[in-house]
Formats: structure tokens, sequence, C-alpha cells
């Protein structure tokens, strides 16, 4: 029985993975808080040199290695070292993650029910209705978390092929048709135009360095690295299947679904003559706020548009418990339902704790060295372990595995001049760009 992906099933997955919350709800407000236009080059050069050469490194250590991402660096390196298993630190790192992850697609169920049942129609409402579910709605909160686990488990338990394949066949084609949709209402707004100039025509005076290191980091996180996940999915994939190709592609479309995003998301907020820059409460406040002032039409914009963040979130929640799950079957030989169960049952209970500590009646308790549990999480994961684990991938296959092995696997796909600039990307440039992300992010530089 064929239990991995197909080929065109491994495409959609890894690019479910890939099209997330962040492309939808990230990526819009870091442009808008970073000038528009210029950030827009920066990301796309962070991408096709940075963020696709860690892709197609990690799409290498799985496909060949065939393990889960602790062995499977064990597995390629010119050592067999045991110490490289330490890289499966990324693994827990990606647990992390999607403790949180779990409940922010929960508000987003949450979201779906009040563009149904009523949209707040002033400032002050967006704000509280938000609010209020954060610091308040604690009872709402775990229900839409179980929800959300509950559908998460459903899934990995049917596997690589029935579960997350199928899944992934579903969802990927519903969200690109809302995408498409909510572009082809955008570009009937008298505000399209000047959403286009703002993602579009360069201000380089808006940039800074700070700007550059947001691309980065958001190239990164975009395309679900430093987790385990690609590594994961690619061990699963076609033996045969061109690896650099279907990297490429899959960068392409998150590359697109990002960008196409951004300009619906400007040309809503354009239209209600908002601020490009509206931060992190860009999805939850500002866009009700505008779809309220649409009528039962903007309620309509407003449902399609929750739904698409929920299938784009979905996809990549899936894609997180994976590499654990990968991981306890072959580390301790435990049966998918088992390792599915240890996996989720951790991660539902950080999630609890998470969405606690947010909230006005627990929060203080579980409040350490002035920032909450939540915070914590974030800031382990997302600054310090995802460049860290990036980092660790280019070291190993710049320095540690036989270039000679990488070259002839390269080759059979590809031309010898595309291999050299993606051996001396991952051996140079890229570690000393994750380098200064990360000396940044702790705020050493
Ligand atoms: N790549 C996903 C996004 O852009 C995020 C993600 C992060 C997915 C971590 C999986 C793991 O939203």
């Amino acid at each position: 029985m064929q239990t991995g992906f197909s080929r065109i099933g491994f495409i959609l997955a890894a690019a479910g993975s890939a099209v997330g919350l962040g492309n939808i709800w990230k990526f819009p407000y870091v442009t808008g808080e970073n000038g528009g236009g210029a950030f827009v080059i920066i990301y796309l050069l962070a991408i096709a040199f940075i963020g696709l050469s860690i892709f197609i490194a990690e799409s290498y250590i799985g496909k060949e290695s065939r393990a889960n991402a602790a062995s499977g660096y064990q597995v390629i390196s010119k050592s067999q070292s045991k110490h490289w298993r330490w890289a499966g630190f990324q693994i827990f790192a990606g647990i992390l993650i999607l403790s949180f992850y779990a409940f922010i697609i929960g508000w987003i169920i949450d979201y779906i029910i009040i563009s149904i049942s009523g949209l707040p129609t002033t400032i002050k409402e967006a704000e509280t209705t938000f609010t209020n579910l954060i610091t308040n709605e604690i009872g709402t909160q775990i229900f839409f978390h179980t929800l959300v686990v509950a559908t998460m488990i459903f899934i990995a338990l049917k596997g690589v092929k029935n579960g997350i394949e199928r899944l992934n066949l579903i969802l990927m084609p519903l969200l690109a048709i809302i995408l498409f949709g909510l572009l082809i209402y955008a570009t009937t707004l008298d505000s399209f135009s000047q959403a286009m100039s703002f993602m579009f025509s360069p201000d380089w005076s808006k940039l800074t360095v700070d700007s550059l290191l947001a691309a980065v980091g958001q190239a990164f996180f975009t395309l679900s690295l430093g987790m385990g996940i690609i590594i994961t999915y690619s061990a699963s994939m076609d033996k045969k299947a061109n690896f650099i190709k279907s990297s490429v592609f899959v960068a392409i479309v998150d590359t697109a679904v990002a960008l196409i995003a951004g300009i619906i998301i400007f040309s809503f907020l354009f239209a209600a003559g908002a601020k490009s820059v509206a931060g992190p409460g860009l999805v939850f406040i500002s866009l009700p706020l505008i779809f309220s002032g649409w009528g039962i039409f903007g309620q309509v914009i407003a449902i399609a548009f929750f739904c698409a963040l929920l299938f784009a979130g979905i996809t990549s929640a899936v894609s997180l418990l994976e590499p654990s799950v990968r991981y306890l079957i072959e580390k301790f030989q435990m049966t998918r339902v088992k390792a599915t169960f240890a996996a989720s049952g951790f991660l539902y209970v950080l999630g609890i704790l998470a969405l606690l500590s947010m909230s006005a009646d627990y929060g203080s308790m579980l409040t350490f060295f002035g920032k909450n549990l939540f915070d914590w999480m974030d800031y382990t994961t997302s600054s310090i372990a995802l460049p860290v684990s990036g980092f660790v991938t280019c070291i190993f296959l710049g320095y540690f595995v036989d270039k000679n092995v990488l070259k002839t696997k390269f080759t059979s796909h590809t031309s010898v001049v595309i291999f050299n600039l993606w051996y001396a990307l991952i051996r140079y440039i890229v570690p000393v760009a994750i380098a200064l992300l990360f000396l940044n992010k702790l705020g050493v530089l």
C-alpha cells in the first residue's frame, strides 16, 4: 500500500504548510510597517536566495534520509555522528509553535461566527470584541482550541496519504478560489491602483536595517523552515521526484499568495481611508470594521476572508504536527495512534496554558520575568529556535556532508551552475544572514 505522498500531493501539502497565517495576516502588516514597495523587493530577494536555499536543503535531507527530522541529519552526515540528532530540537520548537497556532486558528473560527452574526460597527466595538476574546473569553477560546486540536488529530491519524494529502487536495483549491474571488472584488474598488502602487513602487527612503532583517525573518517563517516540516514531508515524497523543482514551485506559490493577500488587504484598507500601517490588529480589528461598513455584502466578504484564513491555517497546523508524530513513531516505535495522541495531548495542554497567560484572571500567574507564557513561547521559537535551526542546517550541509555526494544528487536534477550557486549560498551567505538576523532579534545588533 502506498503511504507516502504522490508528486502533486507533496507539492500541495508543502504549499499548504507554507501558505498560512504568515501570508495572509503577517505579510501585509509587516509590509505596511516597512513602507511597502521597497520592502516587497527585499522580501522577494530574501525568498529567492535565503528561503529557497534552505527549503531545498531541508527537502534534500528528508528525501535522502527518509527519516524524521532528528535522525535524518545523522543518516546523511559524513561521520554518522549521533550528535547530529540534536538538530531534532526543531521538532520540539514546532510543537511549541503549534500549541499557540492552534488557538489562534480558534480565534479565526470565532470571527467566522462573528461575521455571520454581526460585525462590530465602531472602532471601539471592534477593539473590545478582540481584546475581550483574548482576555476574558477563556471558555470560548478553549472550546475552539479543542476543536482545532481534535481536527488535527483526526487528520494525523489517517496518515500522510489519506489524511494530510487528501486534506490539502480539498482545502488548497478552495483557498485558491476564495482568494481569487476576493482579488477580483478588490480590482473593482477605486483603491485598487493605490494598493498596487503602494506594494510595487519602491520608496527606498523608507527602508531600514530592521526592514532587511524583517524580510529575512518573514521569508523563513512563511516557507515553514526550521521546524523539521519540510524534512518530514520530503521523507515521504516520491523517491524519483525532482526536489529542486518542487521547492521552487512551492516558493513561487507561497510568494504569489502573499502578494495577492497584500493587494487584497491594502485595497480594502485604502478603500476605507485607513492608514497602511495597522499592525497585528489588522486582521482582527481593522478589517472586520471595514467589512461591516459594506453591509450584508461585507458580511459575505468577511466570511470568505476568514474561511480563507482558516483553510490556510489548518493545512499549516497539520504540517506542524507531523514532525513530532513521525519522530515518536521512529524513535520509540510507537503506533501512529499513540504518537498522535502523545504529541497532541502535550500541545493541547500547553496551548491552554498559553491562552490563559493572556487572560485577565490568570495572566499574572503565568507571567515570568515580565513576559507571559505566550510571549515566551513565541520568542523562544521564532526568535531563537528557528534561526538557530536554519543555521545548523546550512552548516551541516555546507561542511559535514560530502560535497561530491551532494553534487551527484543535485546534478541529476539540475545544472552544475545551479548546484554551485546553492552550495555557495548555503555554505557562506545564508549562515551569515541568519547570524545577523539572530543577533538583531536578541538585541545585540
Ligand atoms: N508557513 C506558515 C505561514 O506562513 C507558518 C507556519 C509556521 C507553518 C510554522 C508551519 C509552521 O503562516
